[in-house]
């Protein structure tokens, strides 16, 4: 039968709480600080008093898509929820 070792035990839940909150931390800040928010200007104004996120968010495609008058960057992320990483 194995009996735990306490002290190592408890050295790993120690481990455990911390990557968690290591991991956290980095989902929190990772999309903060690189992520361009919506613009304030006259093209964007629309969207800023929107009250639906998921509406807004439909319309974005109709100039940011290839094609359009300000195209997605090549490496861009999934482009759905556009409002949920571009704060407003
Ligand atoms: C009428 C066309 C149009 C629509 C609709 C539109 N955009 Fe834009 N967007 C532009 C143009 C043109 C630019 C580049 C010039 C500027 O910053 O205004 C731009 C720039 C941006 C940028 C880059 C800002 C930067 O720092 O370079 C982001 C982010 C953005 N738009 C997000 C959105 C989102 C999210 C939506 C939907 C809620 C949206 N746009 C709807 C035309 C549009
Ligand atoms: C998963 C998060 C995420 C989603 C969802 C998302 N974007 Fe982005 N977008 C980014 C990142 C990250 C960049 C590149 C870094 C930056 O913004 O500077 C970027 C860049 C852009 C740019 C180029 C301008 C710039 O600042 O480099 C535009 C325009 C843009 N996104 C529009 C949109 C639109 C429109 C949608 C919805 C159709 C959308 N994004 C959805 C994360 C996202």
């Amino acid at each position: 039968m194995i009996t735990p070792n306490p002290a190592r035990r408890k050295w790993l839940n120690g481990a455990f709480v911390l990557a968690c909150a290591g991991l956290l931390v980095f989902l929190y800040l990772a999309p903060e600080e690189t992520t361009s928010p919506l613009p304030v200007d006259d093209l964007h104004q629309e969207f800023h008093a929107m009250e639906s996120k998921k509406e807004a968010d439909k319309l974005c495609v109709q100039c940011h898509s290839q094609g359009g008058e300000s195209p997605l960057p090549e490496n861009h992320p999934d482009p759905y929820r556009c409002l949920f990483c571009h704060k407003r």
